[in-house]
């Protein structure tokens, strides 16, 4: 035994030997790779490109998002346009991460059983919205989508937009304080174009102010729902911000 030579590796036995050693040793190797994923996003205050035109929702937007979540829109809809030329063909340009900073929840995904709805904004009437949301049978015979009539009767409960302006300043989104000291009057007056918007359009640009349900004497849920349709899409002048502009091209948009 004596003569053995020794070994060359001898530490690393001693590694495979020892279970605490070995527990040291892995955990220390793992939070290598750990750190150099990590460690970058501390020091870089943002992973998402800047595009021009990205503002947060008005307040009538986000209450009707929240209508879209609540009724369960995203389980048929996605709002992610892919970078696949088909998709780009049918739905615009792909869509950007930025055009997407402010959502919370976000409404990524690719189960589409309507089609993606990231880009809608614009490409229907307010009046073609409410016939669809109400009927969308009437509009497209083999349409599978449930109809949300009930969304017309329904008074929008206004609730405190103060407050939800507030949480969503807290996760980031970049709410002034005047936005949110106005957070009620914009509600009612993007809805009514009667009413003096004061600012609104400065503070939010392209904010589209009208009266959406076609029902000018009440604020209801579908004026907040087809509210957030139109801007789908309608912030970031896509074409010229990327490499698939030859395609958007190409298709003559
Ligand atoms: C059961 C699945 C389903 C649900 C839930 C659903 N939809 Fe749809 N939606 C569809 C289908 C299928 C179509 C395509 C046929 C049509 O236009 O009705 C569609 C079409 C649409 C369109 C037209 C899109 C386009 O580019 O032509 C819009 C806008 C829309 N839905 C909005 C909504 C909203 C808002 C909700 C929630 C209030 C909703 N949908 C809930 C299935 C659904």
């Amino acid at each position: 035994m004596s003569d053995t030579p020794k070994e060359p590796f001898a530490g690393h036995k001693r590694l495979e030997k020892n279970i605490t050693l070995l527990a040291v040793a892995t955990f220390a190797t793992v939070a290598i790779g750990g750190i150099v994923e990590i460690a970058p996003l501390f020091w870089i205050d943002n992973t998402i490109e800047k595009v021009e035109g990205m503002r947060p929702y008005t307040p009538l937007e986000q209450a009707g998002r929240d209508i879209y979540i609540r009724e369960g829109c995203y389980t048929c809809h996605s709002q992610m346009i892919r970078p696949f030329r088909d998709e780009v063909e049918r739905y615009g340009h792909y869509s950007l991460a930025a055009e997407s900073m402010y959502d919370h929840p976000f409404q990524w995904g690719s189960k589409r059983t309507g089609p993606d709805l990231a880009r809608v904004g614009g490409r229907y009437s307010d009046e073609w919205h409410v016939q669809h949301l109400t009927n969308p049978q009437s509009v497209v015979p083999e349409s599978v989508m449930p109809q949300y009539g009930f969304l017309a009767e329904n008074e929008l409960q206004i609730g405190d937009p103060k407050a939800t302006l507030t949480a969503l300043s807290r996760v980031g989104v970049p709410y002034s304080k005047d936005d949110i000291a106005k957070a009620k009057d914009d509600m009612l007056a993007q809805a009514n174009p009667e009413a003096d918007a004061g600012d609104l359009a400065t503070r939010y640009p392209k904010a589209q102010i009208r009266d959406f349900d076609g029902n000018p004497t009440r604020l209801t849920e579908m004026d907040a729902l087809i509210a957030y349709l139109q801007m789908l899409g309608t912030l970031v002048d896509v074409d010229s911000a990327g490499p698939m502009e030859e395609l958007a091209k190409e298709k003559g948009r």
